[in-house]
Formats: C-alpha cells, structure tokens, sequence
C-alpha cells in the first residue's frame, strides 16, 4: 500500500496494536542495500513500514537535494515484490508543513551532540546531521515502530541515531545492517547512480584502502598514522580524499591504537560525487 498522509497511516498503525511493526526509513532510489535491510525487518517483524521521503533539511545548500534520484514507482514496486505492508511517501510540505520556512529558526530540530557530529561527514556537511535525526524522530513519531533498520554504510549515522534514542527515550530498538557490496567491492550507494563507467572503477578505490588496512591491522599493524598511511599508495589525482579515519566503532572516540573495536571510515570524491565507505577491524 502506497501512502502520502500521515493521518492514513495512523489509522493503520492504530489497526497493527499488538504487532510488532519495523521502519526502514530510506530516501528512496532503492538498491540491494536497502533490500537487505527490507529483508531483516520482514523477518524479525509482524508488519513493515518502508519511509521514501528526500529529506530537504539534510542537504547543505551546495548539495544535491534537487538532482537527488526519485524513483517511487520503481521504489514501490521493489517494496511490494520485497512483502512490504505500507511505503510511506509524504511531500515536503506534509513532513514539515505548507508554506514553512524550512530553517531551525523556524522549527523544531533535534541537535545531536557536538562531539558525534563535529568529524567525518558531519565537518563537511553542517547541519546534516540534525536535519537526519529530526526527520528520523518524526518518523519514529508518526509510525511508532517497535524496530528501526539502518544500514552500517552510514556508520556515522547509526552511532547518532542510537544516542539519540537513548538520550531522549525514544521506544524504538535500531538494528544496523551490514554494508552491501558488488562484487568489485564497492559498496551499493545511490549516489553511484551519478557515476560514469571509469568512475566506478576509480572509486573502487575508496574499499581497496579499507581492505588493505584491514589486512595490516590483521597482520599486527596497530599504529593509526601507519595505518592510515597505507592508503596514500592508491589515491591518484582522479580522488580528492576528504577524510580517512580510524574511531572507535561505537563512540567515535580517538583511539591510541587500532583494535578489533575500531572502524575505518573514509570519504573520497570521484569524477566530483562524494562517496562514503567504512570498516570494522574486529570480526565483520
Ligand atoms: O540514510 C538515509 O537514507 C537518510 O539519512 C535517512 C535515514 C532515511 C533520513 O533521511
């Protein structure tokens, strides 16, 4: 079922009392990453809710908010062969009101905390992160789900979500689901939809540095400078690199040493599309 209005899925919500419902909020555009986490809501839930909505009030002004892909028959249809019981799809004006300006001077936003969102893609991206977390709190809000899936690709993200649902009681458990790779390695985005044939290939770079500094650290290299070092060997001029760092996987806190609670995170333009990647040094 395809809805646009908040009250309609509501009065369905009110229908499910009892079930245990889980959310896959996504901004469409969906890949087999999204599926995946499609497909770990169906199995640990009653009923599923897919959100489709491009959050305007987490793109930066220079950001891609207009060209960003909208495919919602192609999306709905995905949802629908996948078992989903409602994709919900609202415009801009029904998430955040006709006619608002839409500014945190205007409305209500959710901040999360300065040391979570002043690294990696939050330096570059000011304001993203509230503008996620609040667009998330209203989607825990209008669907009241017991379970909300996101996927490890936004690793940053995940940390975020997770404290804000512990700092502010939020009755939602968040599963993160692991990053899902073509075969190559790159790691499913919407964004490779912008790439051209070459730049795929260029931006399998952004997985070969994380592999390789996963297999030194395996091999005994704990040193972050050194480990980080490692990747200069495959960035050539098609890669403008903005961050390569290692944080604690569950607090992104510095560490002194690589260990098996580390994460690798790195984000890297090619042919001007910014791609984000990241590891776990530990297990995985
Ligand atoms: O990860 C995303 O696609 C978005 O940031 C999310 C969580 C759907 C919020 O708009």
């Amino acid at each position: 079922m395809l809805l646009h209005e908040i009250e309609e899925l509501r009065k369905i919500r009110r229908e499910w009392k009892g079930l245990k419902v889980g959310l896959v909020p996504t901004m469409g555009a969906l890949h087999q990453g999204h599926l995946s986490l499609i497909k770990k809501a169906k199995e640990s839930c009653d009923k599923v809710v897919v959100s489709v909505f491009v959050n305007p009030i987490q793109f930066g002004p220079s950001e891609d908010y207009n060209q960003y892909p909208r495919t919602l028959d192609k999306d709905y249809e995905l949802c629908t062969q996948a078992g989903v019981d409602i994709v919900f799809a609202p415009s801009p004006e029904v998430m955040y009101g006709k006619g608002q300006r839409l500014s945190n001077d205007n409305l209500t936003y959710v901040c999360p905390p300065f040391f979570y969102v002043n690294k990696l893609c939050g330096k570059s991206r000011t304001g993203h992160f509230d503008g996620v977390c609040t667009v998330v709190l209203k989607l825990f809000n209008i669907v009241q789900p017991d379970f909300g899936f996101f996927g490890q690709k936004d690793a940053q993200q995940a940390v975020i979500i997770k404290k804000m649902v512990r700092d502010l009681n939020v009755p939602v458990e968040i599963v993160e689901c692991p990053i899902v790779r073509e075969e190559s390695g790159l790691a499913l985005s919407s964004r490779n939809k912008y790439l051209s044939d070459e730049g795929r290939e260029d931006a399998l770079v952004l997985s070969k540095i994380l592999k390789n500094i996963k297999a030194c650290y395996r091999k005994g290299i704990t040193d972050i400078g050194v480990l980080k070092e490692t990747a200069y060997g495959f960035l050539t001029d098609k890669h403008d690199l903005e961050y390569l760092e290692i944080f604690d996987k569950d607090t992104l806190e510095e560490k002194e040493k690589a260990d098996d609670n580390s994460r690798v995170f790195i984000a890297c333009r090619v042919e001007g599309v910014r791609l984000i990647d990241n590891i776990c040094l530990g297990g995985e």
